[in-house]
């Protein structure tokens, strides 16, 4: 068989959450890379897909140093896409697990940026956090002529105002650190009604709150946390 790598979105953590082609995959995998948010430490998407995976799949999980200066991260992106290119030059079936989908922040896009397009490469989209969010916390997304933003908070303040002022709904993700400024633009553009905020969604830890207004600003958050702001829909207290 000739090798194949598999960028597979796993979802945002419940592994029933993973498609059935994700999970028909992983049953086949000679190698699996999985991206540990610490060194050494462990991989919430290897979690998730640890029940569909082979006994003999060999693991490899990888960290991304998030916080070290750029040429750090340049040589750990370019060290692992080399190392899956050579896996699959050895006729493996080579598989790198991201969580939610891989082409939506995901550190998956800055190896596809080392691997181009190669025909033995194939992307397998995942539910994004953020859709799942949406259903479990019941917020629509968009719908008609509605506008949609997804940014990250890690934006300046002043483009995060721009997308609250311009769209129906905005999904603000990277929340983590940054509560206190989503606070103060919720209450200048008096946005609190319809806001909600989700931590780990769909896993164990999944909790959820309406009433953003009333949370401390130093809020000790898990990483995994997104706010979603539907201007056309009120959050459930405010109903
Ligand atoms: C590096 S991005 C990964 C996004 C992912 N690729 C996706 O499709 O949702 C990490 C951010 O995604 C969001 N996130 C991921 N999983 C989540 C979950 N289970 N619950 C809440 N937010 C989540 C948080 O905003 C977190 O800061």
């Amino acid at each position: 068989m000739n090798g194949k790598l598999y960028a597979l979105g796993v979802g945002p953590g419940a592994s029933d959450l993973i498609t059935v082609r994700a999970a028909r995959l992983l049953g086949q995998l000679d190698v699996l890379y999985a991206p540990a948010g610490r060194k050494g430490g462990d991989s919430l998407a290897l979690s998730i897909v640890r029940e569909y995976l082979l006994p003999h799949t060999e693991i490899r999980t990888c960290h991304f140093p998030m916080s070290a200066e750029e040429g750090e991260k340049q040589a750990v992106w370019d060290d692992v896409a080399q190392q899956l290119r050579q896996e699959v030059e050895q006729g493996k079936q080579v598989g790198f697990i991201t969580l939610g989908d891989a082409m939506l922040f995901s550190t998956w896009v800055f190896l596809l940026a080392r691997l181009g397009r190669p025909e033995w490469l194939e992307i397998v989209p995942g539910v994004t956090s953020f859709a799942a969010i949406a259903a479990r916390a019941v917020v629509p997304l968009a719908m008609e002529s509605q506008s949609l933003a997804v940014m990250s908070c890690t934006a300046p303040e002043a483009e995060l105002e721009q997308a609250l002022l311009t769209h129906d709904c905005v999904v603000l993700m990277k929340v983590y650190g940054r509560l206190g400024l989503v606070q103060s633009l919720l209450a200048r553009l008096q946005l609190f009604e319809h806001a909600v905020l989700m931590a780990e969604a769909s896993l164990p830890g999944e909790q959820c709150w309406r009433r953003l207004d009333q949370m401390p600003s130093d809020s000790a958050l898990p990483y995994f946390s997104t706010i979603l702001v539907n201007k056309s829909w009120l959050s459930e207290e405010s109903l």
